[in-house]
């Protein structure tokens, strides 16, 4: 998209809400804000929103040259949320958007901290872009209500949509890339193909492992990535993988109405600190450091490192048609070599995890009639291959077996997130974006099935969590939803 605006008063301005963390100030938004006004588009980020200064967060790390390029061209407001109560910061945004007159809030921070902002900008119509996990409740792992309050949150968000929509175009954004990769594409198809012959998903199990190797001392540290809110690991990536999972089942429903949830299993931190296999690896890279004995608050030690969740399709009449499970292990193999980082323990700049890996397998079977498989084995920050396997019965396909490999499957994509960050900035500024990128965006109103899935699961993590407290027998506790996402039994 190239065009000329020569008049100020059209540009777009954009709030930045956690614009110094990792990915906005370094892997993704900030790089593709400055690549979109290098295409033309009338955009400046007016006012970054962030605990931290973004000039001092520039001079703490070494691979902030772009978020530097761009406090050096838009020169952007600082305001930090820090000691503000919710009501004085939705003031002092309220007065910072009458004077910018926003189009878009970007919202980059952790998942805690996304719900005052969706709200804040919804209610004065301000298009969204926000990163999943789209709305978490501090101490969801212990607390039952706190968890319940996820559902409650979405549906509210969602009904100021329908408002604004029924009034003028009006999105909130989330940038999904496994909804946009290739390699997932070509599964969708895949599935999709076979559904059309009336065979629906019938077994999916995807395990995916996380490599988070941290010292006990880590535990405390940490914005998006941390355990000091009182959610653990669930609050990373597996947000993406229940979004796969639930995609795909939408694709191929067969006779599944209803989804029956639960969780036969998850470990905290504190009953994973207190075996010794949570200190081999430590002990390898610094003994002193993997002893240590912190002080962990006990919502902190009560947050979730490793679960399984059994998700079964039920039909109209409540019979079993299938099973999905999700099992995430954020405590398997870890690429990681180096002690604790002085930075990390100053809190002076975002926290990353060392050795982060990209691990996982996930199969699915429509019946007998089809079989995929799909692959990954990458330390996170490298380029990754995800391979994808697929068999179909002869009768149905003279194609049998089908074996691809995508090579730097992410950033190879013919479509990544920086694309959709910038079609949203298109978007927001009212200008075209072309249908192939539009078509790979997820909105808010697609999401209701993923997060009632990701809001049931810590509803579970936490019932299982007071049912202990209080010495109960432990219960089967369940979680129902319907395929539209509805909460049917809680
Ligand atoms: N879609 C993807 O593929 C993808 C990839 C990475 C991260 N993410 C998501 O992006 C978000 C940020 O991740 P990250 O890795 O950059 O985390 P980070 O910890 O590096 O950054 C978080 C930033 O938010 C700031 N912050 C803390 N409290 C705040 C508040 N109340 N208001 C405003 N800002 C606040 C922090 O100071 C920090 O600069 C998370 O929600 C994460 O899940 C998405």
């Amino acid at each position: 998209v190239k065009q000329e605006f020569g008049d100020s008063a059209l540009r777009a301005n954009i709030i930045l809400i956690g614009g110094c963390g990792v990915w906005s100030a370094v892997e993704n938004h900030v790089p593709a804000i400055l690549e979109a006004k290098r295409n033309g588009l009338p955009v400046r980020v007016a006012v970054i929103c962030d605990p931290r200064d973004p000039r001092a967060a520039c001079a703490q790390r070494d691979d902030m040259r772009a978020f530097e390029d761009l406090l050096n061209t838009d020169k952007p407001a600082w305001v930090t949320p820090a000691g503000q109560s919710e009501r004085e910061l939705t003031q002092t945004l309220d007065e910072l958007h009458r004077e910018h007159d926003f189009k878009l809030a970007i919202i980059a921070c952790g998942p805690v901290d996304h719900y005052v902002y969706l709200k804040w900008s919804a209610q004065h119509g301000i298009h969204v872009l926000c990163d999943k996990p789209i709305i978490c409740v501090a101490d969801s792992a212990s607390s039952r209500s706190a968890a319940e309050q996820m559902s409650a949150g979405f549906e509210e968000i969602l009904t100021l949509v329908r408002r604004n929509q029924s009034k003028g175009p009006y999105f909130i954004a989330i940038p999904l890339r496994r909804r946009a990769n290739d390699a997932y594409l070509t599964v969708a198809k895949s599935i999709s193909e076979v559904a059309a012959m009336g065979q629906g998903m019938t077994f999916a199990t995807l395990t995916t492992n996380a490599g988070l190797y941290r010292f006990p001392e880590e535990y405390r540290y940490g914005d998006a990535h941390g355990y000091q809110r009182g959610i653990g690991s669930l609050a990373f990536s597996s947000y993406h993988y229940i979004d796969v999972l639930s995609w795909f089942l939408t694709l191929a429903p067969g006779g599944a109405s209803y989804l029956r949830i639960t969780n036969p299993f998850v470990r905290r931190l504190g009953e994973y600190l207190a075996v010794p296999e949570s200190r081999f690896l430590g002990k390898l890279i610094d003994e002193n450091a993997a002893e240590a004995e912190p002080v962990l608050p006990d919502q902190v030690l009560a947050s979730e490192v490793d679960f399984v969740f059994h998700i079964e399709l039920l039909d109209e009449q409540r019979r079993c048609c299938g099973l999905l499970v999700y099992s995430c292990i954020s405590t398997g193999y870890s690429h990681r070599t180096v002690p604790i980082s002085a930075a990390d323990r100053l809190g002076s700049q975002p926290f990353r995890e060392k050795g982060r890996m990209s691990q996982f397998v996930l199969e699915i079977s429509q019946g007998s009639l089809q079989h995929i498989a799909v692959v990954r084995n990458d330390v996170a920050s490298g380029p990754g291959e995800i391979r994808v396997q697929r068999r179909r019965n002869p009768l149905i396909a003279s194609e049998h077996f089908r074996n691809e490999s995508f090579e730097n499957a992410h950033e190879g994509s013919s479509i990544t997130p920086m694309h959709i960050t910038q079609a949203v900035i298109a978007l927001a500024s009212g200008t075209e974006v072309d249908r192939a990128v539009l078509g790979r965006i997820s909105f808010l109103e697609q999401q209701a099935l993923t997060h009632s899935i990701f809001a049931a699961f810590y509803t579970l993590i936490a019932a299982n969590y007071e049912a202990r407290l209080l010495s109960a027998p432990r219960q089967a506790e369940e979680v129902v939803v319907s395929l539209s996402g509805r909460l049917v039994r809680s």
